[in-house]
This record gives structure tokens, sequence and C-alpha cells, in this order.
């Protein structure tokens, strides 16, 4: 992917169809029986959207959705139908800007939780095991060093609130929200697509440290919703920065992280916009993932 050199922040001005939801990255347009889902250049730190946007995020992180939801279809159903802009028609009014950030979807009815995947203790998770030496409720063994790789990957959801941050919740609590049977499906199924994706990446000498997904059902069925094994869920790090006990260059919002970082921002106020060298250092970073894990 070569570099963008404007920003879309919104997709508005680019679909003529009803904005059912308007969401810190993606747009849900209504077209009937299936969403348009545009993915904007926006960029969320801390809950908070940042100005300005990211060139070429949003095309990146659609298609490595779409790279990702065509592999794994076979081993779990997810909600594209297709992602091909010569079948919008006079949907949208760019095609050029259109072209890449988005994806027609089945409507489902989202499972409140998401299902996170840690292969490897770092950060949230390293903190929680500092403090109690568990995470989520998962007893580990002593002496764990930051960023080891754990001997089974372990499923640690987190409640979707409405309001403020999601809430890491324990296997025990998701069962009380959604029943035994559909919290068991849904770790089998966050595993194994984990496992599945480690192993790829692996093979590009990308490591996936940890992920999340969402889940939605239609007519009953478990269908894989939202975005899969993006740099906006998930954390991947270089084969070749892989240390224990550092803090590791994630291949992805790491610059902005440490800039904000690096300013003393609240997280309760509204941040100063990003420098413009920070932004080209993100938009950078993302087209890096998508060539390497894509392009090989
Ligand atoms: N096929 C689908 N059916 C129903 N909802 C979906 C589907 N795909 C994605 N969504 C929802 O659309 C929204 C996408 O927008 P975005 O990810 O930008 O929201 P967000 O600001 O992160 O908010 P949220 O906390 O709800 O994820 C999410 O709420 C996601 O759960
Ligand atoms: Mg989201």
């Amino acid at each position: 992917m070569s570099a963008a050199t404007t920003a879309i922040s919104s997709a508005e001005a680019y679909v003529k169809a009803p904005l059912l939801y308007k969401g810190k990255v993606r747009e849900l347009y209504d077209l009937g029986e299936h969403y348009l889902i545009a993915v904007t250049d926006r960029i969320s730190a801390f809950d908070w959207v940042l100005s300005p946007a990211v060139p070429d995020k949003g095309n990146v992180l659609n298609s490595l959705s779409k790279f990702w939801f065509e592999r794994t279809a076979s081993i779990q159903p997810n909600h594209m139908v297709h992602g091909d802009v010569d079948k919008l028609g006079d949907l949208i009014t760019d095609r050029e800007v259109m072209k890449d950030r988005f994806m027609v979807t089945r409507k489902a009815e989202r499972i409140d939780i998401e299902c996170v995947v840690r292969g490897y203790i770092t950060g949230g998770g390293w903190r929680q095991y500092q403090q109690t030496g568990e995470v989520n409720g998962h007893k580990l063994p002593a002496g764990m060093r930051k960023n080891e790789r754990f001997p089974q990957p372990i499923f640690t959801p987190a409640a979707k609130n409405d309001v403020g941050h999601d809430e890491d919740i324990s296997i025990e609590r998701m069962k009380e929200l959604v029943g035994a049977e559909l919290t068991e499906q849904l770790q089998e199924k966050s595993i194994r697509l984990y496992e599945f994706a480690h192993a790829i990446c692996a093979e590009r000498g990308i490591i996936l440290a940890d992920t999340k997904f969402e889940f939605g059902l239609i007519d009953g069925e478990i269908i894989l919703i939202d975005e899969i094994f993006t740099p906006d869920s998930s954390r991947f790090w270089a084969q070749e920065k892989y240390e224990l006990d550092i803090e590791i260059d994630g291949m992805d919002k790491e610059p902005v992280r440490t800039y904000l970082a690096g300013t003393g921002w609240d997280k309760n106020s509204e941040p100063d916009p990003l420098p413009l060298h920070v932004v080209e250092e993100t938009s950078k970073r993302y087209r890096d993932i998508y060539n390497r894990l894509v392009q090989g």
C-alpha cells in the first residue's frame, strides 16, 4: 500500500444511505437487509477520538479485516457479504475514497462482550498479574516475566459498557451475563481463531500477542462481526523486537501513546491535536503492518 495524502475523518459525504451509528472509528449505514460499514481514518486512544485523523488507517483496518475474514470463514462464519466497490453503484459518490474502506455486512444482534485472547503476558494482563498473580481470574504460575508466552492462550473477556470503559470480567461473570453455553462456545471459537492467526503471523515474522473479537447472533447462529486481527483490535510485535521484561514498541498506535504520555494529558479532557510527525509515523506503521502481513 502506498501513502495517501489526505485523511478521511468521516465518510458521510461519500455514502448515500442513512447513517445509523457513528462509532469512534466506524460508521454503519443502513442498506435495508445489510449494513455498509465505512472505516474512517479516525484514531482513538483511551476512548477519546484524537485529531487529526491518520491517512490510510481506515484502508488498512478494512483491508486487513477482509483478508482475515476470507481466511477464517471456513472455521468461523462472519458478517462480511462483500467489499467490492463495483457492486455499490450510485450508493457512493467517490469510488477512489471508498474502494478500500468499506464492507457490506449482515446485521447481527451484538453480544455485548469483547472476547479477548492473550497469548503473552503484557499490557493490562501484566498489570493485573503483578497485583494479584491472576489475569481475569486465571491463576497463573508465580515468577512469570513480562512479555512471556503463556503455556496456553487464555480467554479474558470484557463487558462492553454503554458508557465508560469496557470492564475486565472473569469467565464466571461472563456466564452470568450471557449464559454458560454461549460463554463456552465463544471461548472455544476465540482461542481457535487466535491460534490460527498466530501461526500465519509467525510465518511472516510477526507475533500476535493478543487480540479481541466481537460476535453477534443472526437467526440463533454465532457470527463474527466488527473487525478482525487489525492493529486496533490486536497487539502485533515484530519478531526482531521481541524481548522479555521490556516495553515492546508495538506495530500500531504506539507513537501516539508515547506522545500522549509525554504531554501529561489527564485523559479526562479533550487532548491537544497530534503533531504532524506523530501522525505520519503512525500512518507509516499501519501501512507497514499491512504490507508485511498481506504482501508477505
Ligand atoms: N455486523 C454487525 N452487526 C451489528 N453491529 C455491528 C456489526 N459489525 C460491527 N458492529 C458494531 O458497530 C460498531 C462499530 O463502530 P466502532 O468500532 O467505531 O465503535 P466504537 O466506538 O468502538 O464503539 P463500541 O464500544 O460499540 O465498539 C461497534 O459498536 C460494533 O460492535
Ligand atoms: Mg469498536
